[in-house]
């Protein structure tokens, strides 16, 4: 299944009969993938509802796409590379055929805990192929995966399990990360103690740890698949059937469950994986990626096994046992396609440069990040000394709602400009538009950016709230999806993402609402009231900055930032510790109450002179004394 578009001039052809005949262009996309029942109408929509469904009324399981229709002439090709957190330990690798029968077993191991298709699974689980035998297990039987990356708290994964009713959870009893472990069998016991639809949990020995097991709930996965047969029949699965629930944060309330359905998410993932990053056969891929994120499941799982492709899982961290760890990777395995985000870039560039100069890194063709804009200076060092001004830099826009690559560079057929994600894909309707939603259409311009027509893999829903899925994405702007990202288009038409134009801090790439922290701050006793906002941070591109309100100022104020700081970690996680903390006497608020975040955002990001209007105020000392104690 070669989906790969081969010369600019073949792009822009494509580009142009994605737009006059959309369901045309997919048609002749979705019908090389393997169905149980052919589709018989591409695509039906409409953005009010919102409504959207593709192949409608195909069948299909995507595991068959996957792994089964590889075994005739890839059975023996190297499906997955596992490189282990310590680089002294074994690798392991995996051929299209024995990941088949593992995933295989696995699945006959659920069905026999009772796990059916409909069925919810969340997985919190170390960066192990297990992870990945588990995600596509659960898309075997047509049980829905959600799987929460296992850096999340107890109560951030109890708040998942509960939205979603999951039945199972999968884990391990703990994991690798640089030096440290961490065990994870101990939060999913404390999680599990505020859930009552879970029956089962399954545990992979991985750090030979000894967690409790509780008796007819706890079960070991050596034991689960003792004894199942490889052979497991795919699940037949409507197109529109679910295939995953992602959970995602917003501007307002808890993480939301992100709904992708099986036909058209399938079709996007292995379309833009392999358009993008121009594979071909032979190429190792590396995507460093968690897979508990949308660019782990889209580019580590479906999008390159879709496409028979020999995809690396990594378990370990950039920095251990050095610097140089990414490159050392790279050169022991042949990576070709490298897939990483700009603030892993810029922490490494912080190490220095021996580190990266001393390996070849010849194997190398083209170079990804993704997840955050990201600087020149960053940019350019990953092409000078990574790509050594050889390998092509794709700069990927997308969200965990849309499933896959939006807009990026096509491997070196695409013109590129540091830090600009450059045209869209195939398919992808990008607009920006104005403060009253009309769509501008010069180059040279900045706005809001929208998306005009669905593709494939967009949303289908928010799980079990389809209002909210209506109000955040699609009643901004009548009849487009909005993004919550703004943007600028250059003179040539290309697209630079400026970042989230909503309540979103996005840190180290991953996303934070700031209700979201603020109502995990709050929790703490002395809270009274709390304001979070992003400043620039030179290695996470945003941090953390809290406002906060105490009934009397801590006069420890140390130990006061450190208890604050474990009443996140708690709720949330350590992904989402406030960098700096400051204790004042109030909020800045507008008559009616209203916190007036710009106000806190220009001191967080030093730029108190440019507070702008401060006359609705309710209470002008109150920034005074903020500006006076800013960190
Ligand atoms: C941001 C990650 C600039 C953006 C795949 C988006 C980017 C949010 C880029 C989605 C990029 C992602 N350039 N910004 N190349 N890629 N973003 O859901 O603000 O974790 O809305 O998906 O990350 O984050 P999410």
């Amino acid at each position: 299944m070669d989906l790969r578009i081969k010369s600019y001039q073949e792009y822009q052809e494509k580009y142009q009969k994605s737009t006059e005949d959309p369901e045309g262009f997919w048609d002749d996309i979705a019908k090389q993938f393997v169905w149980q029942k052919p589709y018989d109408k591409v695509c039906e929509w409409e953005f009010e509802t919102p409504d959207v469904k593709w192949f409608l009324n195909g069948q299909l399981n995507i595991t068959e796409n996957c792994l089964d229709r590889h075994l005739e002439r890839r059975g023996n090709k190297l499906a997955l590379i596992w490189e282990p957190n310590d680089p002294k330990e074994a690798f392991v690798r995996y051929t299209y055929r024995e990941l088949h029968d593992k995933v295989c077993a696995f699945a006959n191991g659920l069905k026999n805990k009772g796990i059916k298709k409909g069925d919810r699974v969340v997985i919190y689980m170390p960066m192990i192929p297990e992870l990945t035998i588990a995600v596509l297990a659960c898309a075997r039987i047509g049980a829905v995966h959600s799987v929460v990356f296992a850096g999340f708290s107890a109560n951030a994964m109890a708040d998942r399990i509960n939205d979603a009713q999951a039945k199972m959870v999968i884990t391990a009893d703990g994991l690798n990360r640089g030096t440290k472990q961490v065990p994870l069998k101990r939060v999913v016991n404390e999680a599990l103690r505020a859930c009552e639809s879970v029956e089962t949990v399954v545990v992979y020995n991985c750090i030979n740890w000894s967690p409790e097991m509780i008796e007819g709930r706890d079960f070991w996965w050596n034991d689960v698949i003792s004894g199942m047969s490889t052979v497991c029949p795919a699940e037949p699965m409507k197109s529109e059937d679910m295939l995953f629930i992602l959970y995602t944060s917003g501007s307002t309330g808890k993480p939301k469950g992100v709904v992708h359905t099986c036909g058209g998410y399938m079709v996007y993932a292995a379309y833009s994986f392999q358009n993008v990053f121009q594979y071909t056969e032979s190429d190792v891929y590396w995507c460093t990626a968690d897979i508990g994120w949308i660019t782990g499941h889209t580019y580590i799982v479906y999008g390159p096994m879709l496409s028979g492709a020999t995809t690396m899982m990594f378990e370990g961290v950039p920095t251990y046992p050095d610097a140089g760890r990414f490159w050392q990777v790279c050169d022991k395995h042949g990576v070709n396609l490298f897939y990483t985000a700009p603030t892993a870039i810029r922490a490494l560039m912080g190490h220095g440069d021996d580190h990266v100069l001393s390996y070849s890194l010849d194997s190398l063709k083209v170079l990804g990040t993704v997840g955050e804009p990201i600087n020149e200076e960053a940019w350019n060092w990953y092409r000078v000394h990574v790509g050594k001004e050889r390998c092509p830099i794709v700069d990927t826009w997308w969200q965990t709602e849309t499933g896959g690559i939006m807009i990026s560079g096509l491997g070196d057929l695409s013109p590129q400009k540091a830090a600009h994600a450059g045209y869209p894909l195939p398919g992808i309707q990008p607009v920006l538009l104005d403060q009253d939603g009309k769509e501008i259409n010069e180059n040279g311009v900045e706005g809001y950016l929208c998306i005009k027509h669905p593709w494939p893999s967009i949303l289908r829903t928010t799980y079990g709230d389809h209002e909210r899925c209506k109000n955040t994405y699609f009643s901004h702007y009548e009849g487009y999806y909005f993004t919550g990202d703004g943007a600028k288009r250059d003179e040539n038409g290309m697209y630079r993402i400026i970042g989230r134009v909503d309540d979103v801090i996005n840190v180290s790439g991953h996303r934070f609402g700031t209700a979201e922290i603020e109502d995990a701050i709050n929790h703490n006793k002395m809270v009274v009231e709390s304001a979070v906002v992003g400043y620039p941070h030179d290695v996470k591109g945003q941090g953390i900055y809290a406002y906060i309100v105490c009934e009397n100022l801590p006069k420890d104020v140390e130990l006061a930032k450190g208890e604050i700081i474990e009443t996140v970690v708690e709720r949330i996680g350590k992904i989402a510790k406030p960098e700096k903390i400051q204790f004042v006497s109030g909020l800045p608020k507008t008559r009616s109450g209203k916190i007036m975040r710009r106000i806190l955002r220009k001191v967080a990001e030093g730029e108190p002179d440019k507070l702008g209007d401060t006359s609705t105020l309710l209470d002008p000392e109150v920034v005074e004394e903020i500006v006076e104690g800013a960190l």
